[in-house]
């Protein structure tokens, strides 16, 4: 073989490992790397618990360069997000979204999978939430411009953008929201891009134990406990994900995928609704879910990312429940068995 051939393969595969699949027998679930914590071991040690549990995908709050360094060439995907400080810059001009980025993004983004940029966390409807759509397409532009096509920009919301979501079919973008997450929406629809929303079934139930029974807020019913219209709901979870996909339609949105950026339940800081038992079958039958690709009622058959809240305990968050969402202790051991 001639030189110049061999050579040519020898890029060809290190093009090869660079943007090859996932590591064989990775989990295609997502966790959060929450870092408010003062005790938390060090990133480069977190990545590694992420490839030996398999974990195929992390969401990071914001770019953490020693983070992204401790990714480089792991394999592991990335949902990247912003801080909502930055919002307003990223949303005030082409060359201020090009400069986050440069800094940011584009150091890493041949050593990694980053499909999805989200411009803040749970913004809508309150300070900085007429930011986000030109910061979204600041940064779309940006990837556009370079042929970046494996990658898009989105926000991430919560359900309180909803004016209701009981039953399922009511879904409805609230009067404060409906402005923003119209324009939102329908930008997302004409760039291929999901909505990635946070979903904790655990809190319907603490708010109102009488009213939403344990079983469908943790997967184990086993027959309908909602119908609505023609579609029955054995659990929580996809009947919030069908509230959104509700309020999409009504605003004329039905080609929106949703990934899920959070979703988890606390194994301690709330009496008997907070236990281990409960955190480690509420996190296996969520993940479960989100593996089978059954989609929801809505849209059955429709791949529905998902990631965990969180990696660890954080122990700088408010005292309670807030700090027992983890996976893990701080010293690496699980706090109940999931993976
Ligand atoms: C918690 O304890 C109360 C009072 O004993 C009981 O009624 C309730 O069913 C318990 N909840 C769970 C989730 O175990």
């Amino acid at each position: 073989m001639a030189r110049g051939h061999i050579l040519a393969l020898l890029v060809l595969c290190l093009l090869c490992t660079m943007h090859s699949p996932k590591i064989e027998g990775s989990i295609d679930i997502g966790v959060n790397y929450g870092m408010q914590g003062d005790n938390l071991p060090p990133p480069r040690e977190v990545i590694e618990m992420f490839q030996r549990y398999n974990i195929g995908k992390i969401r990071l709050f914001e770019p953490v360069h020693e983070v992204l360094d401790a990714l480089r060439g792991k394999q592991i995907d990335v949902l990247l997000g912003t801080r909502n400080e930055d919002i307003p810059v990223l949303a005030s001009s082409p060359e201020n979204a090009q400069a986050w980025f440069d800094t940011n993004v584009q150091p890493y983004i041949m050593d990694m999978n980053i499909p999805l940029i989200t411009v803040g966390n749970e913004v809508i409807p309150w300070r900085f939430s007429e930011f986000i759509l030109p910061a979204i397409q600041n940064i779309q532009n940006i990837l556009k411009a370079r042929g970046l096509g494996g990658m898009r920009a989105s926000t991430v919301v919560y359900p309180i953008v909803l004016g209701a979501s009981h039953p399922p079919s009511a879904g409805v973008f609230s009067k404060e929201s409906i402005g923003y997450m119209t324009d939102i929406c329908k930008y997302l629809e004409s760039q291929s891009a999901p909505l990635v929303v946070n979903v904790y079934p655990y809190l319907a139930y603490a708010e109102d134990p009488r009213h939403v029974r344990l079983d469908y807020a943790q997967f184990t019913a086993t027959e309908p406990i909602v119908r609505d219209g023609d579609l029955s709901y054995t659990n929580l979870f996809d009947a919030s994900l069908d509230a959104f996909f509700w309020a999409m339609e009504k605003v004329g949105v039905t080609n929106v995928a949703l990934v899920v950026g959070e979703s988890g339940w606390p194994s301690a800081g709330m009496g008997n609704f907070t236990t281990k038992h409960l955190a480690a079958t509420y996190n296996k039958n969520f993940m479960n879910h989100v593996l089978s690709n059954r989609g929801t009622p809505k849209r059955p058959g429709d791949y529905i990312e998902g990631f965990i809240f969180a990696m660890f305990n954080e122990n700088l968050k408010p005292a309670g429940k807030e700090r027992n969402f983890g996976l893990f202790y701080p010293d690496k051991t699980p706090v109940y068995n999931v993976f």
